[in-house]
């Protein structure tokens, strides 16, 4: 039963709340897009009570997000120290009980960056901040055009290509370029890869580990929570292999990273950023990636026109960012009584903030449901906002500008030729199964 505390009363309709809130709601785009557009019209912060969840509002405007975002002070991410913290990411009750039965009690499972407010956060964050400027990130363009063009050669030959452009494409390329530049052997990428999906992918029948039993609430926790262990593992000999030897990758900046007072951060630091990046660094983009080439398939006017002049790419990504919104949501709680949109949220309240649907606000977009790539402005929010937002923005950005600068130009024809298949996740996903006919020339 869904309860709604928001004023003036409107009563958010269960089916649309569990649409939203639960996993299963993300397996179809069309379901989900229209309960996002109610919220917006209708209860655009609204406070739900899905069963197996502890309360939360549900914020699904642009404005409210940004609002939130820039205030870490009354809408933190994590809480602050042990054992007092929360979960930036929306588990259910189960689930955050079993992480408290991990951790004593808290839900800071990771020492990483999304679950640290400042000035700790800022402190952490600030490790690796330099090297993911886009100034920084210049020296790693042409490494990367290497792989995109590796890439391509690998998954796609002349004439016509049937695949699946997901599995078949988009996946490896984003894991192969962070993977490379990180300083991880493309040996040890597909372990990456199952790491990740088992992160991500929890609550997707197909993402389920063999050794958890499927599709409890419990099953979905401990599945977290031994990939978390598989991480570790990994990088430890990462650490003391970085710590050994520093080699020009991103791996000896943050193994050898040191606090203000020059003592070496705890492993548990290293360990954080480490699996932050093999996590956030890839599905993300990948997933971005598949869901342009879809867009471009139904749009063949304005795939010509991206085709016949690469100066349009940069808006196609941003659009194409708009549009796919791969990380679906970030929670914050409340420290203090705070009055939104007239609504009073009350202290410990937790939001949960809907990118995507921030990305379809029509306060902020002409046509929101209109893929346009020469969209201006493009005030896109699928990166966040505020002293959280991606800092992996630009790498991102390059990636994908880098690929789609070396694979339009060869792109004869797109072809969608099968059923669309979406990660059931509220968290990061999107496009898990998308069969196409991809003609190369
Ligand atoms: C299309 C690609 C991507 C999208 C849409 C995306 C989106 C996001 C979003 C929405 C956040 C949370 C921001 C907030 O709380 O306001 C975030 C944080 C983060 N992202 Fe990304 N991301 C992408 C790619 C990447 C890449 C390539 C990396 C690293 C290689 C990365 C690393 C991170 C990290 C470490 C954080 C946490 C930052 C913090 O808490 O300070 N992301 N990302």
């Amino acid at each position: 039963m869904t309860v709604t505390e928001s004023t003036p009363s409107v009563s958010v309709p269960d089916h649309i709340a569990r649409q939203v809130v639960l996993p299963e709601g993300h397996r179809e785009e069309q379901p989900l897009f229209a309960a996002y557009q109610w919220l917006r019209e209708n209860a655009p912060l609204a406070k739900v009570h899905v069963e197996g969840y502890d309360p939360l509002w549900l914020v699904a405007k642009h404005a409210d997000i940004m609002e939130i975002e820039k205030q870490p002070a009354v809408f933190p991410s994590g809480g602050g120290a042990k054992p007092g913290s929360h979960n930036p990411i929306l588990q259910n009750q189960a689930g955050d009980a079993f992480t408290r039965s991990l951790t004593g009690g808290s839900l800071r499972i990771l020492e990483a960056v999304p679950y640290l407010d400042p000035p700790e956060h800022t402190m952490v964050r600030n490790i690796a901040a330099e090297w993911f400027r886009p100034a920084s990130l210049k020296r790693w363009e042409d490494r990367i055009r290497e792989l995109a063009r590796e890439a391509i050669a690998a998954r796609l030959h002349p004439g016509p290509n049937d695949l699946d452009i997901v599995e078949g494409f988009a996946l490896s390329y984003p894991l192969h370029v962070i993977m490379t530049l990180f300083g991880v052997p493309a040996e040890d990428e597909p372990r990456m890869m199952a790491l990740t999906q088992d992160f991500f992918g929890t609550a997707d029948p197909e993402a389920q580990r063999a050794d958890v039993t499927p599709l409890t609430p419990e099953a979905a926790a401990q599945q977290w929570s031994a990939a978390i262990r598989d991480f570790y593992a990994y990088f430890d000999a990462l650490v003391e292999a970085r710590r050994a030897e520093p080699r020009d990758d991103l791996a000896s900046i943050i193994a050898n990273a040191r606090r203000p007072d020059g003592e070496l951060y705890p492993k548990e630091v290293a360990y954080g950023w480490f699996i932050a990046i093999a996590t956030a660094g890839h599905d993300t983009t990948s997933t971005t990636l598949a869901g342009i080439l879809e867009v471009l398939s139904q749009h063949p006017g304005q795939f010509a026109r991206v085709k016949s002049d690469p100066s349009l790419i940069p808006g196609l990504i941003e659009e194409g960012l708009r549009w796919v919104s791969p990380v679906k949501h970030f929670v914050r709680q409340a420290s203090q009584d705070y009055l939104l949109r007239g609504q009073q949220i009350a202290e410990g309240d937790r939001l949960m903030l809907l990118y995507q649907s921030a990305n379809r606000d029509a306060d902020v977009f002409e046509a929101p449901g209109e893929f346009r790539l020469d969209r201006k402005p493009n005030r896109q929010i699928a990166f966040g906002y505020g002293p959280h937002m991606c800092i992996g923005q630009h790498l991102s950005r390059l990636e994908l500008r880098v690929m789609l600068e070396e694979l339009l130009p060869r792109l004869v024809s797109l072809e969608i030729t099968g059923d669309r298949k979406l990660l059931q996740t509220n968290f990061v996903g999107g496009l898990r199964r998308l069969p196409m006919r991809v003609e190369l020339a």
